[in-house]
This record gives C-alpha cells, sequence and structure tokens, in this order.
C-alpha cells in the first residue's frame, strides 16, 4: 500500500455493533514495526498492554467497576461496545522529571501511535484512539500495570474494516503561513 494512500484512507473507526476478530500475529507484527518512530535520546517512550479479544469481558466487568460505580447502564453499554471489538491496547508513554525531554517523549509517543495505526490498516485492522476521562483514575491505572514514571494516553479499540467511515476533510489552506 502507498504511504499517502494509507493516510488519506485510515480513519477513526467508531462503530462496535458487530462481533469483529483480528489477526494478533499481526497486531503484534505491527506494534514491533510502528517502533521505528523518532524518539530524542532514543527513550523509546511507548509500551502497550494488548487486551486479548477472550479477555475483553473479564476487562470491562473490572474497568466498569471503577469508571461507572453504580450506573448499571453505562457498565451495560461499555460491555457491548468492547466485547465486540477485535481487542484493545491500553496505550503507555514513559514521563521523565524534566520539561523538554517529558514534552519529547509525548510527541514521540503520537509519531508511534499514528505508524501504528497506519500499520494496522495496512494489515486490514481498523483502531480508534479512545482517550475517556477514566484514564487518570489511580484504579484504572492500576489495573494495566501503569507505574508511577508512566501516563495512561488512552486505549486503542481494534476493529474489523467492514464498514464505510466518513473522511472529514481538514483545513489545510489554513496551515502554512510564511515568514
Ligand atoms: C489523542 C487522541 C484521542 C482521541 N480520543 C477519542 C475519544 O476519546 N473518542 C473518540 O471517539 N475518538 C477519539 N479520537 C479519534 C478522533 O476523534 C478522530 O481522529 C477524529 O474523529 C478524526 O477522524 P479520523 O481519525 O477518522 O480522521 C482520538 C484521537 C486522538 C489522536
Amino acid at each position: 500500500m502507498e504511504l499517502q494512500e494509507a493516510i488519506a484512507n485510515r480513519r477513526s473507526i467508531k462503530k462496535f455493533k458487530r462481533d469483529m476478530r483480528i489477526d494478533d500475529t499481526a497486531l503484534y507484527q505491527a506494534i514491533k514495526q510502528a517502533a521505528d518512530a523518532p524518539n530524542h535520546g532514543m527513550r523509546e517512550p511507548w509500551r502497550v498492554v494488548h487486551i486479548a479479544k477472550d479477555r475483553l469481558g473479564t476487562m470491562s466487568k473490572q474497568l466498569s467497576e471503577i469508571a461507572f460505580h453504580n450506573l448499571p447502564k453505562k457498565q451495560e453499554s461499555h460491555y457491548e461496545a468492547v466485547t465486540n471489538l477485535g481487542g484493545m491496547l491500553a496505550l503507555i508513554v514513559k514521563e521523565d522529571p524534566r520539561q523538554k525531554e517529558n514534552l519529547e517523549n509525548h510527541m514521540a509517543f503520537g509519531a508511534y501511535a499514528q505508524n501504528l495505526m497506519l500499520l494496522l490498516h495496512e494489515a486490514g485492522i481498523g483502531t480508534c484512539w479512545k482517550s475517556p476521562a477514566y484514564i487518570f483514575m489511580p484504579e484504572i491505572r492500576d489495573m494495566f500495570g501503569v507505574k508511577d514514571n508512566e501516563k495512561l494516553v488512552g486505549f486503542l479499540y481494534l476493529t474489523d474494516l467492514e464498514d464505510k467511515v466518513l473522511h472529514r476533510s481538514r483545513h489545510v489552506d489554513q496551515i502554512i503561513e510564511t515568514f
């Protein structure tokens, strides 16, 4: 697949109404290949926790108990949505106490994430990066083994590519100024 074609056609998939399967071997390959992203000092400030298809239900129940305590409707809809996925990744960035290095780490994570989403798109796996407010809850961080010097920056929902998703065009004529 051409790079430009992958960039233009990758879309965030937001429908999880059908039971989906993905190829975990292709997933693991993409997770490793994506690490060829630029990162200052070769700190490689990224890692993921894979929640495989058969673990999604257990994960959802645990997560919902914390994030949606006493909200049975929300717990139910989370369970229904995520158990339809082909899997999920918890996205974890390494933090740095130094301001500049910390910024670099977060930017590098973004580069890693785009690499990963493009490689997965090429492998026939759809994605949506989700950043719900509960990623900051200490109990949710603990659930995924996020350490004190790390930040949970979201979840990558993994889907098949059966749905057609609209391309929302960008305002590219406004992004260049001349000096
Ligand atoms: C850091 C980040 C966080 C995001 N968080 C969410 C989210 O919490 N929920 C969601 O539905 N989409 C989320 N998205 C997906 C964006 O909304 C999506 O990229 C946007 O709708 C553009 O669509 P496209 O990816 O199909 O071009 C996130 C994307 C990024 C890069």
